[in-house]
């Protein structure tokens, strides 16, 4: 935990479900109409994670962590999201990647709001996702338990916006806080070799601000953060916390689920790496003799 004062930070959503629920067609629609209006090209550069304002405040959507990166993050000990969305198909029900999605957000203990999705479709069946869900101990408000199910349609937008009303409300409840006046701290959402811009990484900045010109340690990676990008493509020169930024600078390629931290200056950063790299050196070959 940094030391510093603590200040309200806005929450970070993670949207999960089973394949051919809509997850990817909700968050389309929700970028549309949220992120994407007051672009000139009205063309969101897709980097993976991007902001979103609602009625209640700001929401941070994460794009990437599907269920694997979900995992490989957890596994690294970081926890980036929040509030779980969890779109469940009213056609379809509860399926197996419903219930992986369900155990997720109970291990990292965040809470959920279920999308009861495709309710334009005929053979859309509400109930039946409820008491399927039930089942599996995760009960609707109105049925005296303690989740949100919000019927809504991706295609045509119907009850999105009391979707994005239950996530915020859910936020509110968590008051999430967060240090801004200490070294800016943070995790890689995701990460990538770009042939022109070289390591390009989204990460998350989850504590302090971090600035262009910044030196950053990364897994055993360093770097000056030579720029920022928002969810725009667009050129920043600092990110608080909870905001998701493309860095370019990084030394090579950090894993989804790393730290970052920004520390004092280039030698710093490369005795940390050392270390690291020395010790993830030693993990190998203790693994090689085992
Ligand atoms: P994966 O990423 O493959 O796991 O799938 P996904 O959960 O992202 O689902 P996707 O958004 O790709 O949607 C799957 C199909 O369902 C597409 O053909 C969408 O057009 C359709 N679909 C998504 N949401 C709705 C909805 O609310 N109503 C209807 N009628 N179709 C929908
Ligand atoms: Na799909
Ligand atoms: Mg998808």
């Amino acid at each position: 935990e940094p030391e510093g004062t603590e200040e309200p930070r806005s929450a970070v959503v993670t949207i999960m479900g089973h394949v051919d629920h809509g997850k990817t067609t909700l968050l389309d629609y929700i970028r549309r109409a949220k992120v994407a209006s007051g672009e000139a090209g009205g063309i969101t550069q897709h980097i993976g994670a991007y902001r979103v304002h609602s009625e209640r405040g700001d929401l941070t959507f994460l794009d990437t962590p599907g269920h694997e990166a979900f995992t490989a993050m957890r596994a690294r000990g970081a926890q980036v999201t929040d509030v779980v969305i969890l779109v469940v198909a009213a056609d379809d029900g509860v399926m197996p990647q419903t219930e992986e999605a369900v155990k997720h957000a109970r291990a990292a203990g965040v809470p959920l709001v279920v999308a009861v999705n495709k309710i334009d479709r005929e053979e859309a069946d509400p109930d039946r996702v409820k008491n399927e869900l039930v089942a599996r101990e995760v009960v609707p408000e109105e049925w005296g338990g303690d989740t949100q199910f919000i019927p809504c349609s991706a295609i045509n937008g119907q009850g999105v916006e009391e979707l994005l009303e239950a996530v915020a409300l859910q936020a509110e409840l968590l008051e999430l806080k967060a240090v801004r006046d200490c070294p800016a701290s943070g995790v890689v959402v995701e990460s990538s070799l770009d042939r022109g811009r070289g390591p390009v990484a989204t990460i998350l900045v989850q504590n302090g601000i971090l600035e262009q010109g910044d030196t950053i340690i990364s897994g055993t990676e360093f770097g000056r953060v030579r720029a920022m990008l928002d969810e725009r493509g667009e050129r920043v020169k600092s990110a608080g916390p909870s905001t998701p930024v493309v860095i370019l600078g990084l030394s090579g390629l950090p894993e989804a689920g790393d730290e970052v931290l920004a520390v004092e200056d280039e030698r710093k950063a490369r005795e940390l790496v050392d270390r690291r790299r020395e010790k993830s050196r030693d993990k190998r070959l203790q693994a090689q003799k085992a």
